[in-house]
């Protein structure tokens, strides 16, 4: 079966983007940067780009287009292309179709909050709403954690699900060209578009009885650097976690978009604008909006308490009660939202195709069917993390596949890639139809640092997190079966997965090796 293409140098570099640009840029990045040291926090965080997440963009480009030439898009057969010898490595791949199905599962829930939210200011929802406090009545009532005068039951939340559900199925199913690459060149524009406007209407206000609370204060106060933080190996972790998170490296969705590039497209160039364009939409947008806002209206204390609650709560919770306030309160309400929904539906596209590509790549799978068998496994699966998402299911699916799944692979991807392919190889066929050459020195920060980097970031972070998280320290005992539950469910998936590989590979016997 012939695979598909893109349709243009842009499409796949704003698809790329678009999987990048998420919440992680408007809401994470800014907390992270306030709780880990402001501006102190942006040298690890550079460190990491430099040395972690732009050679890991590389990385999956080019072994993303490397085995979309032997018709394998996901990671059980980029790496046995890479590693033909071996007959293991497939099962390592298993790790690239996991994570995204994992996060994916609970991911379009959330988005699905930011279109119902997106509606709200339309039917003037947030007239009665004054306080944090009842802000937070209305998103709780409205999730179906509790009954209030806001929602009495699940019931629109659940609608506003199954359409964000079904459009991202729709988006899948009319492809590469027809349907990612069509909604990333009208969403990314439109996305920048509105963030640009709120970037402009935050930096002018004014707090007319608290001249000091002023947007430049707020820029002052995320952006003043406190070198102390640099000694604590936590703020380099927040870092590195940050980078994978923001540029969706490690995840196993870059290379399979690069799979559909054509053998002497460019991966250089391209990887480096789409990382680029997420890093401004990060640093400078994304941290220009929330923090500034915030502090205009709450003031230094105030800030502190605000970011100290999470950037979840400082998205829904915070900004809608500050934009309300404000003349055409509603727009800037809806353009928030909407740009939020963009962001997260660009990305949530990504996160299906993994899944789509295995069933098509490996099993010859018309799209149809694909979509339909990943369509149904993820709605019932959602449904679990929807109807228990107070019990913490939704936080073990991102521990799982957000974290885990991530820093492990992107460890074994660059291993792969640097020592296995072998760097001489792997230099060439990066730079194998490439718009620019790399400095020689990226040569040994791919083969050395990258690798000790993400290596000694793995040991540190089993210590520090995975181990604690595994033995089931800090879970409520009443939410102990709901986590054994998920952990059962993405261990289900996990072997499944494992036995797909092993039919497909049985199949065409081993073919790649010969
Ligand atoms: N990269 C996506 C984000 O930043 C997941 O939200």
């Amino acid at each position: 079966m012939k695979r598909e293409r893109w349709g243009s140098k842009i499409g796949v570099i704003l698809a790329v983007a678009g999987s990048a640009v998420g919440l992680g840029n408007f809401l994470r990045f800014p907390v992270q940067a306030v709780k880990n040291g402001g501006g102190a926090f942006m040298i690890p965080y550079f460190i990491s780009l430099f040395l972690l997440g732009i050679p890991l963009m590389w990385i999956e480009w080019t072994i993303g287009r490397f085995g979309g030439g032997f018709g394998h898009g996901t990671a059980p057969g980029i790496f046995h292309t890479l590693w033909r010898k071996n007959r293991f490595i497939k099962y390592f791949g298993v790790i690239g179709i996991f994570g995204p199905i994992a996060i994916f599962i609970y991911y379009t829930y959330i988005e699905s909050w930011l279109l119902a939210y997106t509606f709200f200011p339309l039917r003037n929802d947030f007239a009665s709403i004054n306080s944090t406090h009842e802000m937070v009545e209305f998103l709780n009532g409205f999730r179906g954690i509790v009954k209030n005068q806001y929602f009495s039951s699940i019931l629109t939340a659940y609608i506003f699900f199954i359409l964000t559900f079904s459009l991202n199925l729709i988006i899948i199913y009319f492809g590469i060209k027809r349907g990612i690459e069509r909604v990333c060149k009208v969403a990314m524009p439109t996305l920048f578009l509105f963030a640009i406007i709120l970037v402009i209407r935050v930096l002018t206000l004014k707090n007319e009885l608290n001249p000091d609370w002023s947007p430049l204060n707020g820029l002052g106060f995320l952006w003043n650097p406190e070198f102390s933080s640099l000694k604590d190996a936590r703020v380099w972790l927040s870092a590195a976690g940050q980078i994978f998170f923001t540029l969706s490296v490690g995840i196993g969705v870059i290379l399979t978009y690069a799979s559909y590039l054509s053998k002497d497209d460019d991966v250089l160039l391209s990887g480096l604008t789409s990382a680029s364009t997420n890093e401004f939409a990060e640093v400078i947008l994304g941290g220009s909006i929330v923090i500034p806002a915030a502090f205009v209206f709450f003031g230094p204390v105030g800030i502190k308490e605000i970011a100290n609650q999470g950037s979840f709560d400082l998205g829904f919770v915070t900004m809608p009660l500050i934009l309300k306030s404000l003349s055409f309160g509603r727009i800037f309400e809806i353009m928030w939202f909407f740009l939020l929904f963009l962001a997260g539906l660009t990305s949530s596209i990504s996160l299906a195709q993994p899944a789509i590509a295995f069933l098509e790549d490996e099993f010859n799978l018309s799209k149809k069917k694909c979509v339909l068998i990943f369509g149904i496994i993820c709605f019932l699966l959602s449904n679990f993390a929807i109807f228990f998402l107070s019990k913490g299911v939704i936080d073990e699916l991102d521990f799982w596949g957000g974290t885990f799944a991530l820093v492990i692979f992107a460890t074994i991807e660059t291993i792969l890639f640097a020592w296995i392919f072998g760097m001489e190889n792997a230099w060439e066929e990066m730079h194998s139809g490439s718009d620019i050459n790399l400095p020689s020195f990226y040569k040994f920060i791919i083969k050395y640092i990258t690798p000790s980097f993400l290596i000694f970031i793995l040991l540190f972070w089993t210590v520090q997190y995975a181990i604690p998280t595994l033995l089931l320290k800090n879970v409520k005992p009443e939410n102990l079966p709901y986590i054994l539950i998920t952990r059962f469910i993405l261990l289900v998936i996990f072997v499944v997965l494992c036995i797909l590989v092993k039919i497909s590979w049985d199949r065409k016997g081993e073919k790649i090796e010969t």
